[in-house]
């Protein structure tokens, strides 16, 4: 194989066109998305994002969790190097979480299939496996919980049926909304052999170091609750201060806990409540339960185990001090098993021959790769964040590094495509 090209300056162009055509679905008109799994908004970014694959000649098709699938067929019978991410978005989120890398892989493929279509390609250069760009469904877990849910039925982390029946806050469930849709396909997919994902860092990393693109060679561990706090309903006036089992209370301390187990591991942990549903929430009431979603980030698993015993004595406490109960379910969670040194490797070789500033770099948020990397060998890279802002309208990355991704992402799924990693 020859050394890695650069992509043509008519794909960068094309590949802006298309994010800033994708951009506007959801757009909340201060820069940001909306489109949260199922949404009416994710619904039509899908049925457009399906028909810019075909009309590039990959062929459309879902799995049976509503994983969006654009195979480019090359080498009838192989199997696919998987390339995607997620399109759906938090609430009032930015436009490049996700989204960046779904585009991002579609016009790699839209690349290669050009380069290898053309007739000029020599035996060398053609590919041995397939491409399957790929639209993770809800990666996102804003909706409906937990997140990376199709990446986890794919990879068998969770079971179809229970993922099928998840309900949003209104009692639909991801069953529902696909089916009404018309995205839940009868298989399970396309058989993978490799996997690479690109996605916005969504920390300041690269930018403070000046660097263009991450190597990802781990990922920080995390435990990922539901809490509920049961205390009592009663009136916030009458009630005196001693007889009240005040929910909210219990989950106040709970709050300001997290926070202060997260400043006790500097660097090392990060911890938020993201969600707190209140019972019954109303004017003049002591609330009688909460139920909130605990996330804990780790680097150091040994941290995390003794985070979660901090956090055992801490729910007996607050029993006491609210006069409540506090119960945990864990709803996901992962460790920090590496990606392949190999596939660190790769992206090495690739970044160095198109020359782009790069340094390795762990990932803190969780990404569909993570669950890919336990069935498959598995590239992760990142491109810039602006103040590492994310999950926020503001998110940004500048055109240039989304387009040195791009190239950098055509280069790896190359190198998959005839064979990295696996032959
Ligand atoms: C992503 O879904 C994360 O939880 O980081
Ligand atoms: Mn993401
Ligand atoms: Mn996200």
């Amino acid at each position: 194989m020859t050394a890695t090209p650069k992509i043509s300056p008519a794909r960068a162009e094309a590949f802006l066109a298309d994010f800033t055509t994708l951009g506007t679905f959801g757009a909340t008109g201060r820069g940001g998305v909306d489109r949260q799994a199922g949404s009416d908004a994710d619904i039509a970014q899908r049925r457009w994002f399906a028909g810019l694959l075909e009309q590039h000649g990959l062929r459309v098709e879902y799995d049976r969790i509503g994983n969006q699938f654009g195979l480019l067929e090359l080498v009838p019978g192989a199997p696919y190097v998987f390339v995607g991410s997620h399109l759906d978005s938090q609430p009032t989120a930015g436009k490049f979480d996700g989204a960046y890398g779904v585009l991002a892989a579609a016009h790699a493929a839209f690349e290669l299939a050009e380069r290898w279509g053309s007739g000029s390609a020599s035996e060398d250069e053609k590919p041995r496996y397939n491409i399957v760009v790929v639209n993770w469904f809800n990666e996102e877990g804003s909706r409906f919980v937990p997140s990376m849910m199709g990446s986890s039925v794919f990879t068998g982390v969770l079971g179809l049926d229970e993922a099928l029946a998840t309900t949003d806050p209104w009692g639909i469930s991801v069953g529902d909304v696909l089916g009404k849709a018309g995205f839940l396909g009868g298989g399970d997919g396309p058989t993978p052999v490799s996997c690479a994902e690109i996605h916005i860092e969504q920390g300041r990393i690269l930018e403070n170091a000046g660097n263009t693109i991450g190597l990802v060679t781990a990922t920080w561990a995390a435990s990922k609750y539901v809490v509920t706090v049961e205390g009592a309903q009663a009136h916030s006036g009458a009630t005196v201060m001693e007889d009240r089992q005040d929910a909210l209370y219990g989950a106040a301390l709970l709050v300001v806990f997290a926070r202060q187990l997260a400043d006790r591991f500097p660097g090392v942990l990060h911890t938020a409540i993201g969600k707190l549903d209140v019972y019954p929430n109303s004017p003049v009431v002591v609330a009688s339960q909460v139920t909130l979603l605990l996330d804990l980030r780790c680097s150091d698993e040994g941290v995390l185990a003794e985070a979660n015993r901090y956090l055992e004595e801490q729910f007996a406490a607050i029993e006491q001090t609210a006069g409540v109960r506090v119960s945990r379910r864990l709803s996901h969670e992962w460790g920090i098993n590496p990606y392949q040194p190999a596939g660190v490797d790769l992206a090495r070789s690739v970044v160095g021959e198109l020359g782009y500033s790069n340094q390795e770099i762990f990932t803190v948020a969780g990404h569909d790769s993570v669950n890919m990397k336990e069935k498959v060998p598995t590239v992760m890279l990142f491109v810039p964040s602006v103040e590492g802002i994310s999950h926020n309208e503001a998110e940004d990355t500048k055109d240039d590094d989304l387009v040195a991704g791009l190239d950098m992402l055509t280069g790896v799924v190359a190198r998959l495509a005839h064979g990295a990693l696996v032959d």
